[in-house]
């Protein structure tokens, strides 16, 4: 049970928090936490956020530098917080248990991934996402996803994951140095790549499949570097991102705008987490494009009708309409990625 593993379930816990070396022994528990703007792009922290513990009750008033989370409540947005070692790689996040102060709600990691869906921890409630999500909950697509699946896009004109890598990096240039989202990261073969190339001071995977983030952890752990970088694996719905408003730099979604339930609350959700100046990037299938002749594409339509399957304009439209600006793209047969950046 999920819960079971949560430190914040066991009384001595809470007494270890109220012993907290931060707190002056008559402060309040909680702290109220502020968090203060960070100057974009981010230094190598790989905390999104600083934030500052205030004693507000005493007449000379301590102000205390203190990180806080970069995971959010999915329910409420708050920080949550966090009791364990601290680090962004895999082992750390693993053995720390995480709560909303505000929802009262623990947090625990699951396998190598935190859930950080609202979900998370249910024993009677599971809920049902539409065919396109849970197509790949199962453990046989997610076995094959990355032995053959993924592949078979490059017939659809994608350039193959290499190349896709290459074309994200150049879109990610302003975020360079900050923490990375890979929102819908299937088996992790962007987000390995993107923390193996050193660019980012953190790389979150992040899916809503625990069997997908079960088959990234394995990869994982065929590389020791990997396995000790500031790589974590987190489980999350796409329309309630577990981050606070304006904390993330980059946000990467390869092949995944077509699966999502809807792309207009995602997308939404992507420009909330981002922070002034970050980047959004993403690729996916386009419904058709401009060279699809007239008489194709009503069948388009109906095949694939069900699937979040989007026009180029649908595409743009989408971003701009959430206020994001820089809008580019580049299409290739059916393959479309696009870029946008939050003023
Ligand atoms: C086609 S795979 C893309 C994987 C990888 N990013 C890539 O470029 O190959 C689509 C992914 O979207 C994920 N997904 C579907 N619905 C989601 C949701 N509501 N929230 C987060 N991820 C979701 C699926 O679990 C799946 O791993």
């Amino acid at each position: 049970m999920a819960m079971a593993t949560s430190p914040f379930l066991h009384p001595i816990h809470i007494l270890e928090f109220r012993r907290c070396p931060f707190l002056p022994l008559n402060s309040q528990f909680p702290p109220r936490l502020h968090f203060l703007p960070r100057r974009f792009p981010s230094s190598s922290t790989i905390r999104a956020s600083s934030a500052v513990l205030m004693e507000s009750d005493t007449s000379t008033r301590q102000d205390q530098a203190k990180e806080t989370e970069i995971f959010a409540c999915p329910v409420c947005y708050e920080p949550l917080i966090r009791k364990g070692p601290p680090g962004l790689n895999l082992s750390a996040i693993y053995r720390s248990g995480f709560k909303c102060r505000r929802c009262n709600k623990s947090y625990s990691s699951k396998d190598m991934f935190l859930d950080l869906t609202v979900t998370a921890g249910l024993r009677d409630y599971a809920e049902v996402q539409p065919v396109r999500t849970e197509l790949f909950r199962s453990p046989l697509v997610s076995f094959l996803y990355e032995r053959g699946w993924r592949q078979s896009f490059n017939r659809s004109g994608f350039p193959g994951r290499d190349e896709e890598f290459k074309m994200a990096q150049e879109y990610f240039k302003p975020a360079e140095g900050g923490l990375l989202v890979d929102v819908s990261c299937g088996s992790g073969l962007f987000s390995r790549k993107f923390a193996n190339s050193g660019v980012y001071s953190g790389v979150i995977a992040l899916d809503f499949s625990e069997n997908m983030l079960r088959q990234c952890y394995n990869f994982i752990k065929q590389d020791d570097t990997l396995l000790t970088s500031n790589l974590a694996l987190v489980r999350a719905d796409v329309s309630r991102l577990p981050f606070s408003s304006g904390s993330v730099d980059a946000v990467h979604a390869g092949a995944a705008v077509h699966c999502w339930p809807s792309p207009s609350n995602a997308i939404a959700e992507i420009t909330r987490i981002l922070r002034s100046g970050g980047v959004f990037v993403g690729s996916t299938f386009l419904r058709y494009t401009s060279s699809t002749p007239w008489i194709i594409r009503p069948l388009r339509e109906r095949i694939l009708q069900g699937y979040s399957y989007l026009t180029e304009e649908e595409i743009e439209d989408l971003c701009t309409s959430c206020g994001l600006t820089n809008y580019s793209r580049k299409i290739q047969q059916s393959f479309i990625m696009f870029s946008a950046q939050k003023p």
